[in-house]
Protein backbone atom coordinates (compact mmCIF):
# COMPACT_ATOMS: atom_id res chain seq x y z
CA UNK A 1 0.00 0.00 0.00
CA UNK A 2 1.69 3.01 -0.96
CA UNK A 3 1.73 6.10 2.16
CA UNK A 4 -0.64 8.73 1.85
CA UNK A 5 0.54 11.91 1.92
CA UNK A 6 -0.26 14.64 4.22
CA UNK A 7 0.87 18.12 4.74
CA UNK A 8 1.29 19.45 8.64
CA UNK A 9 0.66 23.42 8.70
CA UNK A 10 0.84 24.07 12.78
CA UNK A 11 0.25 28.01 11.60
CA UNK A 12 0.74 30.46 14.29
CA UNK A 13 -0.74 30.64 18.03
CA UNK A 14 -2.27 27.69 19.70
CA UNK A 15 -1.98 26.46 16.23
CA UNK A 16 1.37 24.66 16.83
CA UNK A 17 0.43 23.90 20.63
CA UNK A 18 -2.85 21.82 18.91
CA UNK A 19 -0.77 20.08 16.50
CA UNK A 20 1.58 18.03 18.22
CA UNK A 21 -0.98 15.84 20.01
CA UNK A 22 -3.02 15.84 16.75
CA UNK A 23 -0.02 14.52 14.81
CA UNK A 24 0.39 11.67 17.81
CA UNK A 25 -3.11 10.89 17.49
CA UNK A 26 -2.97 10.72 13.56
CA UNK A 27 -0.13 8.47 13.77
CA UNK A 28 -1.75 6.29 16.52
CA UNK A 29 -4.61 5.74 14.50
CA UNK A 30 -3.01 5.33 11.08
CA UNK A 31 -0.82 2.05 13.01
CA UNK A 32 -4.30 0.90 14.07
CA UNK A 33 -5.76 0.28 10.94
CA UNK A 34 -2.76 -0.41 8.87
CA UNK A 35 -2.71 2.88 6.39
CA UNK A 36 1.01 3.73 6.00
CA UNK A 37 1.41 7.72 6.06
CA UNK A 38 4.03 9.73 4.59
CA UNK A 39 3.68 13.07 7.05
CA UNK A 40 5.84 16.70 5.86
CA UNK A 41 5.10 19.48 7.09
CA UNK A 42 5.54 23.43 6.12
CA UNK A 43 4.97 26.96 6.77
CA UNK A 44 1.58 28.66 6.66
CA UNK A 45 0.19 32.54 7.74
CA UNK A 46 2.52 34.99 10.08
CA UNK A 47 5.13 32.05 10.65
CA UNK A 48 5.75 31.95 7.26
CA UNK A 49 5.72 35.99 6.65
CA UNK A 50 8.50 35.67 9.02
CA UNK A 51 10.70 33.14 7.53
CA UNK A 52 10.07 34.01 3.90
CA UNK A 53 7.79 36.86 3.59
CA UNK A 54 4.61 35.33 2.27
CA UNK A 55 2.06 34.14 3.84
CA UNK A 56 1.75 31.07 1.42
CA UNK A 57 5.15 30.39 0.40
CA UNK A 58 5.41 28.42 -3.19
CA UNK A 59 6.57 25.19 -1.55
CA UNK A 60 4.06 25.67 0.65
CA UNK A 61 1.84 25.68 -2.09
CA UNK A 62 3.58 22.99 -3.98
CA UNK A 63 3.72 20.42 -1.17
CA UNK A 64 -0.78 20.92 -0.76
CA UNK A 65 -1.09 20.34 -4.02
CA UNK A 66 0.84 16.73 -3.86
CA UNK A 67 -0.58 16.02 -0.93
CA UNK A 68 -3.91 13.68 -0.05
CA UNK A 69 -4.87 16.09 2.66
CA UNK A 70 -3.64 18.90 4.44
CA UNK A 71 -4.13 19.26 8.17
CA UNK A 72 -3.78 23.11 9.15
CA UNK A 73 -3.22 24.80 13.06
CA UNK A 74 -4.25 27.94 12.84
CA UNK A 75 -3.31 31.56 11.10
CA UNK A 76 -3.04 35.26 12.29
CA UNK A 77 -2.16 37.35 15.36
CA UNK A 78 -1.50 40.51 16.80
CA UNK A 79 1.82 40.71 15.38
CA UNK A 80 0.63 40.81 12.11
CA UNK A 81 -2.36 43.06 12.26
CA UNK A 82 -0.75 46.25 10.94
CA UNK A 83 -0.45 44.24 7.68
CA UNK A 84 -2.17 45.75 4.60
CA UNK A 85 -5.42 43.27 3.83
CA UNK A 86 -3.42 41.40 0.74
CA UNK A 87 -0.31 40.06 2.53
CA UNK A 88 -2.12 39.44 6.54
CA UNK A 89 -1.41 35.68 7.72
CA UNK A 90 -5.42 35.04 6.75
CA UNK A 91 -4.51 35.10 2.85
CA UNK A 92 -1.89 31.90 3.10
CA UNK A 93 -5.26 29.62 4.24
CA UNK A 94 -7.46 31.90 1.65
CA UNK A 95 -4.99 31.47 -0.54
CA UNK A 96 -4.67 27.28 0.12
CA UNK A 97 -8.93 27.39 0.10
CA UNK A 98 -8.81 28.84 -3.39
CA UNK A 99 -5.71 27.41 -5.06
CA UNK A 100 -6.86 23.67 -3.79
CA UNK A 101 -10.46 24.19 -5.44
CA UNK A 102 -11.97 23.45 -1.41
CA UNK A 103 -15.58 25.15 -2.20
CA UNK A 104 -17.15 22.73 0.39
CA UNK A 105 -16.50 23.23 3.62
CA UNK A 106 -18.04 20.99 6.35
CA UNK A 107 -18.24 21.88 9.80
CA UNK A 108 -20.15 19.62 12.16
CA UNK A 109 -21.27 20.72 15.45
CA UNK A 110 -21.81 17.70 17.24
CA UNK A 111 -22.55 17.81 20.98
CA UNK A 112 -20.37 15.01 23.53
CA UNK A 113 -22.61 14.36 26.09
CA UNK A 114 -20.55 15.04 28.81
CA UNK A 115 -20.32 18.76 28.04
CA UNK A 116 -24.10 19.73 27.71
CA UNK A 117 -23.25 21.28 30.65
CA UNK A 118 -20.97 23.61 29.21
CA UNK A 119 -22.85 24.99 26.46
CA UNK A 120 -24.27 28.65 26.78
CA UNK A 121 -27.64 27.11 26.23
CA UNK A 122 -30.05 24.70 28.34
CA UNK A 123 -28.61 21.74 28.40
CA UNK A 124 -32.43 19.57 27.21
CA UNK A 125 -31.79 22.31 24.42
CA UNK A 126 -28.82 21.13 23.24
CA UNK A 127 -28.68 17.21 23.85
CA UNK A 128 -27.57 15.05 21.48
CA UNK A 129 -27.07 17.99 18.77
CA UNK A 130 -26.06 16.90 15.67
CA UNK A 131 -25.88 19.40 13.08
CA UNK A 132 -23.83 20.01 9.73
CA UNK A 133 -23.36 23.17 8.29
CA UNK A 134 -21.87 22.90 4.63
CA UNK A 135 -20.60 26.63 3.52
CA UNK A 136 -19.44 27.21 0.57
CA UNK A 137 -15.86 28.12 0.77
CA UNK A 138 -14.11 29.66 -2.53
CA UNK A 139 -16.53 32.36 -3.74
CA UNK A 140 -18.80 34.87 -2.66
CA UNK A 141 -17.80 37.93 -0.95
CA UNK A 142 -14.62 36.80 -0.13
CA UNK A 143 -13.16 36.50 -3.32
CA UNK A 144 -15.67 38.37 -5.52
CA UNK A 145 -14.36 41.12 -7.63
CA UNK A 146 -14.16 44.20 -7.83
CA UNK A 147 -13.15 44.74 -4.77
CA UNK A 148 -10.96 47.80 -2.37
CA UNK A 149 -10.59 50.81 -1.09
CA UNK A 150 -10.67 53.68 -3.12
CA UNK A 151 -11.05 57.82 -3.62
CA UNK A 152 -14.64 58.81 -4.64
CA UNK A 153 -15.16 62.33 -4.66
CA UNK A 154 -13.79 63.70 -0.77
CA UNK A 155 -14.05 60.61 0.68
CA UNK A 156 -12.47 56.97 0.84
CA UNK A 157 -14.94 53.78 -0.38
CA UNK A 158 -14.40 50.35 0.57
CA UNK A 159 -16.40 47.49 -1.40
CA UNK A 160 -16.78 44.24 -1.86
CA UNK A 161 -19.08 41.90 -4.34
CA UNK A 162 -20.98 39.25 -3.38
CA UNK A 163 -21.35 37.22 -6.48
CA UNK A 164 -22.69 33.44 -7.23
CA UNK A 165 -22.65 31.54 -10.61
CA UNK A 166 -25.05 29.09 -10.86
CA UNK A 167 -21.91 26.13 -11.22
CA UNK A 168 -20.86 27.47 -7.79
CA UNK A 169 -24.93 27.00 -6.32
CA UNK A 170 -25.17 23.95 -7.94
CA UNK A 171 -22.11 21.98 -6.47
CA UNK A 172 -22.31 23.03 -3.23
CA UNK A 173 -25.91 22.05 -2.87
CA UNK A 174 -25.05 18.21 -4.59
CA UNK A 175 -22.48 18.19 -1.60
CA UNK A 176 -25.67 19.25 0.90
CA UNK A 177 -28.71 17.39 -0.87
CA UNK A 178 -26.16 14.09 -1.02
CA UNK A 179 -25.05 14.34 2.68
CA UNK A 180 -28.65 15.11 4.16
CA UNK A 181 -29.24 11.69 1.87
CA UNK A 182 -26.75 10.12 4.47
CA UNK A 183 -27.88 12.00 7.46
CA UNK A 184 -31.31 12.51 8.70
CA UNK A 185 -32.29 13.64 5.34
CA UNK A 186 -33.62 17.20 6.03
CA UNK A 187 -31.69 20.07 4.07
CA UNK A 188 -32.11 23.44 4.80
CA UNK A 189 -30.14 26.13 2.64
CA UNK A 190 -29.78 29.76 4.46
CA UNK A 191 -29.87 32.85 2.27
CA UNK A 192 -31.15 36.31 1.95
CA UNK A 193 -33.59 36.32 -0.93
CA UNK A 194 -36.07 38.83 0.38
CA UNK A 195 -32.96 41.09 -0.38
CA UNK A 196 -30.04 40.25 -2.58
CA UNK A 197 -30.49 39.25 -5.82
CA UNK A 198 -27.61 36.53 -5.62
CA UNK A 199 -29.60 34.73 -2.87
CA UNK A 200 -32.92 35.08 -5.26
CA UNK A 201 -30.99 33.25 -7.69
CA UNK A 202 -29.07 30.57 -4.95
CA UNK A 203 -32.87 30.01 -4.10
CA UNK A 204 -33.84 29.40 -7.28
CA UNK A 205 -30.82 27.13 -8.01
CA UNK A 206 -30.75 25.22 -5.26
CA UNK A 207 -35.16 24.70 -5.82
CA UNK A 208 -34.38 23.31 -9.34
CA UNK A 209 -32.41 20.81 -8.26
CA UNK A 210 -34.85 19.20 -5.73
CA UNK A 211 -36.45 17.66 -8.33
CA UNK A 212 -33.52 15.12 -8.33
CA UNK A 213 -33.33 13.91 -4.33
CA UNK A 214 -37.15 13.65 -3.89
CA UNK A 215 -35.70 11.50 -0.42
CA UNK A 216 -34.57 15.31 0.86
CA UNK A 217 -36.98 17.79 2.67
CA UNK A 218 -35.71 20.92 1.35
CA UNK A 219 -36.40 24.19 3.35
CA UNK A 220 -35.09 27.88 2.81
CA UNK A 221 -34.27 30.51 5.54
CA UNK A 222 -33.03 33.70 6.00
CA UNK A 223 -30.10 34.27 7.28
CA UNK A 224 -31.44 36.30 10.21
CA UNK A 225 -34.14 33.83 10.74
CA UNK A 226 -30.96 31.09 10.70
CA UNK A 227 -29.01 32.91 13.47
CA UNK A 228 -32.15 33.02 15.82
CA UNK A 229 -33.23 29.54 15.23
CA UNK A 230 -29.88 28.37 15.76
CA UNK A 231 -29.83 29.76 19.40
CA UNK A 232 -33.69 29.23 19.70
CA UNK A 233 -34.47 25.78 18.61
CA UNK A 234 -30.96 23.98 17.49
CA UNK A 235 -31.91 20.62 17.09
CA UNK A 236 -34.37 21.56 14.23
CA UNK A 237 -31.54 21.18 11.80
CA UNK A 238 -30.20 18.51 10.09
CA UNK A 239 -27.87 19.93 7.32
CA UNK A 240 -27.88 23.62 6.41
CA UNK A 241 -25.99 24.69 3.69
CA UNK A 242 -25.09 28.49 3.18
CA UNK A 243 -23.19 30.53 1.02
CA UNK A 244 -19.19 31.46 1.93
CA UNK A 245 -20.12 35.16 4.84
CA UNK A 246 -23.01 33.35 5.96
CA UNK A 247 -21.49 29.99 6.94
CA UNK A 248 -18.51 31.83 8.51
CA UNK A 249 -21.00 33.48 10.81
CA UNK A 250 -23.38 30.72 11.48
CA UNK A 251 -21.07 27.99 12.08
CA UNK A 252 -19.38 30.01 14.96
CA UNK A 253 -22.91 30.12 16.56
CA UNK A 254 -23.23 26.75 16.04
CA UNK A 255 -19.71 25.98 17.49
CA UNK A 256 -20.97 27.61 21.05
CA UNK A 257 -23.89 25.53 20.87
CA UNK A 258 -21.54 22.52 20.96
CA UNK A 259 -20.18 24.02 24.24
CA UNK A 260 -16.55 25.67 23.06
CA UNK A 261 -15.13 26.36 20.02
CA UNK A 262 -12.84 24.56 20.85
CA UNK A 263 -14.45 21.28 20.12
CA UNK A 264 -15.31 21.86 16.43
CA UNK A 265 -13.49 20.31 13.74
CA UNK A 266 -14.00 20.87 9.54
CA UNK A 267 -13.02 19.64 6.69
CA UNK A 268 -13.10 21.39 3.23
CA UNK A 269 -12.82 19.41 0.39
CA UNK A 270 -12.80 19.85 -3.52
CA UNK A 271 -13.89 18.09 -6.59
CA UNK A 272 -10.81 16.30 -6.73
CA UNK A 273 -10.86 14.42 -3.56
CA UNK A 274 -7.92 16.89 -2.12
CA UNK A 275 -9.09 17.93 1.84
CA UNK A 276 -7.60 20.38 4.03
CA UNK A 277 -8.91 19.75 7.51
CA UNK A 278 -8.40 22.36 10.40
CA UNK A 279 -9.88 23.11 13.76
CA UNK A 280 -13.15 26.14 13.21
CA UNK A 281 -11.39 28.30 15.83
CA UNK A 282 -8.67 30.71 15.26
CA UNK A 283 -5.31 31.20 17.25
CA UNK A 284 -6.52 32.53 20.24
CA UNK A 285 -3.28 34.73 21.08
CA UNK A 286 -4.60 34.97 24.24
CA UNK A 287 -4.06 31.92 25.73
CA UNK A 288 -0.69 30.66 23.26
CA UNK A 289 2.08 29.33 24.33
CA UNK A 290 0.79 28.36 27.90
CA UNK A 291 -0.89 24.55 27.12
CA UNK A 292 -4.08 26.03 27.41
CA UNK A 293 -6.52 25.06 24.12
CA UNK A 294 -8.22 22.18 23.54
CA UNK A 295 -6.83 20.27 20.97
CA UNK A 296 -9.85 18.05 20.30
CA UNK A 297 -11.27 20.06 17.67
CA UNK A 298 -7.85 19.28 15.81
CA UNK A 299 -7.90 15.69 16.62
CA UNK A 300 -11.33 15.64 15.53
CA UNK A 301 -10.10 17.01 12.68
CA UNK A 302 -7.58 14.27 12.02
CA UNK A 303 -10.70 11.66 12.19
CA UNK A 304 -12.55 13.56 9.62
CA UNK A 305 -9.41 13.47 7.12
CA UNK A 306 -9.21 9.48 7.67
CA UNK A 307 -13.41 9.59 6.84
CA UNK A 308 -13.12 11.92 3.74
CA UNK A 309 -9.55 11.83 2.47
CA UNK A 310 -7.89 8.20 2.96
CA UNK A 311 -10.99 6.31 3.02
CA UNK A 312 -10.44 4.60 6.70
CA UNK A 313 -13.93 5.43 8.48
CA UNK A 314 -12.80 2.95 11.30
CA UNK A 315 -9.71 5.03 12.19
CA UNK A 316 -11.91 8.17 12.38
CA UNK A 317 -14.40 6.17 14.44
CA UNK A 318 -12.09 5.17 16.60
CA UNK A 319 -10.86 8.95 16.89
CA UNK A 320 -14.01 10.13 17.72
CA UNK A 321 -14.69 7.35 20.52
CA UNK A 322 -11.16 7.84 22.37
CA UNK A 323 -12.30 11.13 22.34
CA UNK A 324 -15.89 10.49 23.69
CA UNK A 325 -14.17 8.37 26.37
CA UNK A 326 -12.11 11.23 27.18
CA UNK A 327 -14.73 13.02 27.87
CA UNK A 328 -17.20 10.59 29.70
CA UNK A 329 -13.86 10.33 32.20
CA UNK A 330 -14.36 14.01 32.75
CA UNK A 331 -11.12 15.18 31.40
CA UNK A 332 -11.56 19.10 30.54
CA UNK A 333 -9.33 21.85 28.91
CA UNK A 334 -10.18 25.46 30.55
CA UNK A 335 -12.94 25.92 27.54
CA UNK A 336 -15.15 23.23 28.22
CA UNK A 337 -14.85 22.90 31.89
CA UNK A 338 -17.49 23.65 34.88
CA UNK A 339 -16.71 25.05 38.65
CA UNK A 340 -16.85 21.19 39.43
CA UNK A 341 -14.52 19.44 36.99
CA UNK A 342 -11.55 21.67 38.92
CA UNK A 343 -9.74 18.24 39.78
CA UNK A 344 -10.13 16.92 35.81
CA UNK A 345 -8.36 20.39 34.40
CA UNK A 346 -5.44 19.16 32.81
CA UNK A 347 -3.74 20.91 29.64
CA UNK A 348 -3.12 20.54 25.32
CA UNK A 349 -0.26 17.69 25.84
CA UNK A 350 -1.93 16.07 29.00
CA UNK A 351 -5.51 16.18 27.02
CA UNK A 352 -3.38 14.51 23.96
CA UNK A 353 -2.36 11.97 25.90
CA UNK A 354 -5.32 10.75 27.21
CA UNK A 355 -6.83 10.28 23.69
CA UNK A 356 -3.77 7.90 22.76
CA UNK A 357 -4.09 6.48 26.02
CA UNK A 358 -8.01 5.79 24.93
CA UNK A 359 -6.72 4.47 21.79
CA UNK A 360 -4.89 1.90 23.13
C1 LIG B 1 -12.83 30.53 9.44
C2 LIG B 1 -12.04 31.77 9.75
C3 LIG B 1 -11.46 32.32 8.45
C4 LIG B 1 -12.62 32.69 7.57
C5 LIG B 1 -10.49 33.49 8.63
C6 LIG B 1 -9.34 33.17 9.55
C7 LIG B 1 -9.96 33.97 7.29
O1 LIG B 1 -12.84 32.70 10.42
O2 LIG B 1 -12.26 29.58 8.88
O3 LIG B 1 -14.02 30.50 9.75
O4 LIG B 1 -13.18 33.79 7.70
O5 LIG B 1 -12.98 31.87 6.71
MG1 LIG C 1 -14.77 31.96 10.96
Amino acid sequence: MTAAKILVLPGDGIGTEVMAPAVAVMQAAAAAVDCPLDIDEGLVGGVAIDATGSPLPEATLAAAQAADAVLLGGVGGPKWDHLPMSERPEKGLLGLRQALGLFANLRPALLFGPLAEASSLKAELVADLDILIIRELTGGIYFGEPRGVEQRDNERVGFNTLVYAEHEIQRIAKVGFELAQKRGGRLCSVDKANVLEVSALWREVVSAMHVDYPDVELSHMYVDNAAMQLVRAPKQFDVIVTGNMFGDILSDVAAMLTGSLGMLPSASLSASGVGMYEPVHGTAPDIAGQNKANPLATILSVAMMFRYSLDQPLAAERIEQAVAKVLAEGYRTGDIANADDADHMIGTREMGDRVLEQLG
